[in-house]
């Protein structure tokens, strides 16, 4: 790893051992990105690959040559004006409203060893200083006193650049920012696919992939959260590029509110692609010498296909950003009480479930929501986070003691950026909702959202669930937020100023998330927004997994599973097994299936043991100890996606999962419809040892009785052969012993 500057030629060259990325400066002074690939000789100059010429219809500065045209060169962080008519990074007003056009130039430039953090907002780090190098470089606008820092961080050991800007106002007078977006990165030419994780409520980032075409493709956020209609982190590939081969760029923002991602393809197939806070409905008022922080935009290079990107996305996000003594501990398998009850609980009847949950071998008891204030239904209460001590006559201390004297440990929901219309805490105060005109505010799913804007609601919610979580043992906190944000109006805000409610609202989320995790470092946080509402790489600086989904169908978890993997690591993603019929499909699918797809990600169950049979229960006893058995793979082993829903006729989906030393790997296969005599066919793993020999062996699991499987692939082969000759298909169900759909395998594999 290292930066280089070379005075020459004046030229930056950031590079790793896996990729280079060089700036060079324009005539006009400003960065512009020469190369972003594979990585190239540190000792030459690449200079000359800013291209220039002079075209019809192209614009030029009366004092530059005609050929430099600002239309189609690559900018480092453009503005509009003087012929560049793609969008923007940054929009600067001055105090009368009058839009600034703005000529950054740059001044010099800092290298640094290390990453310095980014005040107010999460960002990825170093443990020790060796680990990355950061530049900066400093833009100035002469004429407004407009500075801009562009900050790069890379790393030694990741094919990851990390970027966002600084704006400052240097000036006296204020200017407002109507767009300050994070970062900018210029390709040269527009043969890529877009590949986007798109959704709603309960089937949260599917796969979309689209052609790049002339104009502008964007996806974005205008809900206050980063939202589960599109996840903020998409990928730049090449046409042909797969899941092992081929060219991708991966870009995802730190960020958990309103955001934007644009690819703008110009006239010359040159493509413009930014990312950052969504510029709708966002204003900055930045007074003189005041800074705006931009927020980080990760951005990772490969050109060995999609399972190479994911997996350096899993290793910096599992490695830094998610932080605290939950980072790299194993998850405990949890039981969650929401679907096994709903609101309708008492003490006793959560301490029976409990101690069934003991009995199968869970090892946490989450209490969900319906605990506090007179919340019977999703109508009240949300803001009293006093415990309802008709449902539980021993507060939340008593429940908890009682639980740990189970066995296990306790944990508990909270929402606590809501407030019910109908509870104490809005009584008191009705001005601490957002939206200032009360006859104006929109509910959703009977709620209104708390202020947190405001620095005097933080410091509330801090006191009030601090206070919570000193009362009893609470090990684990899971932080829902089950709405998005409308009328975004503060009456904290000067009217001048209402376009920094959104952003402002996320800065007091994180402050009153970092307050939270910092005082309960001993507590795993795990974040939730309706499922997946808010699943992104800001809240995961705090809350090291998140609930994926509202979705606990085997079937539609595949989907949402497979496009949360893109950029999120196994670690990250609570995934429960869940009673049939489905709750939210109504589908019935095997046990085993539902146990198969769940493990690779933070385990758990979300049901009532005593509602099930005997041998059902003992399945799950059963799902408990392997899972223990293989927990280190399932949530922190290397990730490879084989087959998914969006190949072929998307019936199956393969993927597995390698320990580091790779010596144990765990393969799931699952089958959604059943076919009557299958084709014969073949299955490659990947990444394992080839000089390994590794002891296969084929878990059972229903319906399907894996005769086939067992009788072709178990036994003794070596991790060559299984990577080239693969595991061989089509056996099962071709007798019709093992009819029926949703069946899933799990195959072992342990060196010898
Ligand atoms: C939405 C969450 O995603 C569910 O798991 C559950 O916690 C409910 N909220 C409770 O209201």
């Amino acid at each position: 790893m290292s930066i280089l500057w070379r005075e020459d030629t004046r030229e930056l060259h950031i590079r790793n051992d896996f990729f280079s990325y060089i700036i060079v400066l324009l005539p006009n002074g400003e960065p512009s990105l020469a190369y972003f690939g594979p990585a190239l000789a540190a000792e030459e100059s690449y200079s000359r690959l800013a291209r220039f010429e002079d075209r019809a219809l192209s614009t030029h500065t009366p004092d530059l040559p005609t050929e430099f045209c600002l239309d189609w060169a690559r900018r480092e962080y453009p503005v509009y004006g003087r012929g560049d008519f793609r969008f923007p990074a940054l929009e600067v007003q001055d105090q009368r409203g009058l839009p600034l056009l703005l000529d950054l130039r740059y001044q010099g430039h800092l290298i640094r060893p290390g990453k310095p953090p980014i005040e107010g907002l999460p960002s990825t780090y170093t443990e020790r200083p060796q680990e990355a190098e950061t530049v900066t470089v400093f833009l100035r606008d002469e004429t407004w006193g407009v500075e801009v820092e562009l900050h790069y961080t890379v790393y030694a050991d990741y094919p990851i650049l990390a970027r966002h800007a600084t704006v400052r106002n240097s000036g006296s007078s204020p200017l407002r920012l109507n767009r300050a977006l994070s970062a900018v990165i210029d390709l040269d030419d527009d043969s890529w696919d877009l590949v986007q994780f798109s959704g709603a409520w309960a089937r949260e980032r599917h796969l979309v992939r689209r052609p790049l075409v002339q104009g502008s493709q964007s996806i974005s956020s205008n809900r206050g959260v980063s939202s589960a209609q599109q996840n903020p982190a998409v990928l730049l590939a090449r046409r042909d590029t797969t899941e092992q081969f081929g060219e991708v760029y991966g870009l995802a923002l730190v960020y958990s509110g309103n955001f934007s991602i644009e690819a703008e393809v110009g006239s010359h197939g040159d493509t413009r692609l930014g990312a950052g806070i969504n510029p709708f409905g966002f204003s900055w008022v930045l007074e003189g010498g005041g800074v705006f922080e931009t927020p980080e935009v990760i951005v990772g290079y490969t050109d060995r296909g999609l399972t190479a990107l994911s997996q350096s996305f899993h290793r910096l996000f599992g490695e830094r950003l998610a932080r605290g003594v939950w980072r790299d501990r194993a998850r405990p398998i949890l039981l969650n009480n929401w679907e096994a009850t709903y609101f309708d609980f008492t003490e006793e009847k959560l301490l029976r479930i409990a101690s069934d949950a003991k009995d199968l071998g869970v090892e946490l008891f989450v209490l969900d929501d319906g605990w506090f204030g007179e919340r019977n239904d999703d109508t009240s209460s949300l803001g009293d986070w006093e415990a309802n001590l008709k449902k539980l006559p021993h507060g939340v201390e008593g429940l908890a003691r009682k639980v740990e004297a189970l066995g296990l440990k306790f944990g508990l929901w909270i929402e606590p950026e809501m407030v019910s219309p109908r509870s104490q805490l809005y009584q008191v105060h009705p001005d601490w909702a957002v939206g200032s005109i009360a006859d104006r505010r929109t509910l959703g799913r009977n709620q209104l959202v708390l202020d947190l804007s405001r620095p005097e609601v933080v410091d509330y919610l801090a006191a009030a669930i601090g206070k919570l979580l000193r009362s009893a043992p609470i090990s684990y906190i899971k932080w829902d937020m089950n709405r998005q944000l409308t009328e975004p109006l503060s009456l904290g805000l000067p009217l001048d100023r209402q376009g920094e409610f959104f952003h402002r609202y996320v800065l007091g989320l994180y402050e009153l998330y970092r307050r939270l995790t910092e005082e309960f470092s001993g507590v795993l946080f795990e974040s939730c927004s309706a499922g997946g509402n808010r699943f992104d790489p800001g809240i995961l600086a705090y809350a090291p997994q998140g609930w994926v989904s509202d979705d606990t169908d085997a079937v539609e978890r595949l989907r949402i599973q497979w496009g949360t993997s893109f950029f999120y690591p196994p670690s990250s993603m609570g995934a429960h097994v869940s009673a049939v019929p489905n709750h939210q499909v109504g589908r019935r699918t095997p046990i085993g299936t539902r146990s198969a797809v769940a493990f690779f990600g933070a385990f758990g169950y979300e049901l009532d043991p005593g509602a099930l049979s005997d041998s059902e229960r003992d399945e799950i006893r059963e799902q408990i100890r392997f899972y223990k058995e293989w927990r280190e793979v399932f949530q922190f082993g290397t990730l490879y996606r084989l087959r998914g829903p969006y190949d072929g006729d998307g019936n199956e989906v393969w993927w597995m999962s390698v320990s580091k030393d790779k010596r144990r790997a765990v393969v799931q296969r699952t089958q959604i419809l059943a076919r009557p005599n299958p084709p014969f066919g073949r299955l490659t793993l990947r990444g394992l040892d080839g000089a390994f020999r590794y002891r296969v062996s084929v878990r059972p699991s229903s319906p399907v009785k894996n005769e086939a499987s067992i009788r072709w692939n178990a036994g003794s082969r070596r991790g060559d052969e299984l990577m080239r000759a693969g595991l061989l298909l089509g056996g099962d169900g071709w007798n019709g012993v093992n009819r029926g759909d949703f069946a899933s395998w799990i195959f072992t594999l342990e060196a010898e």
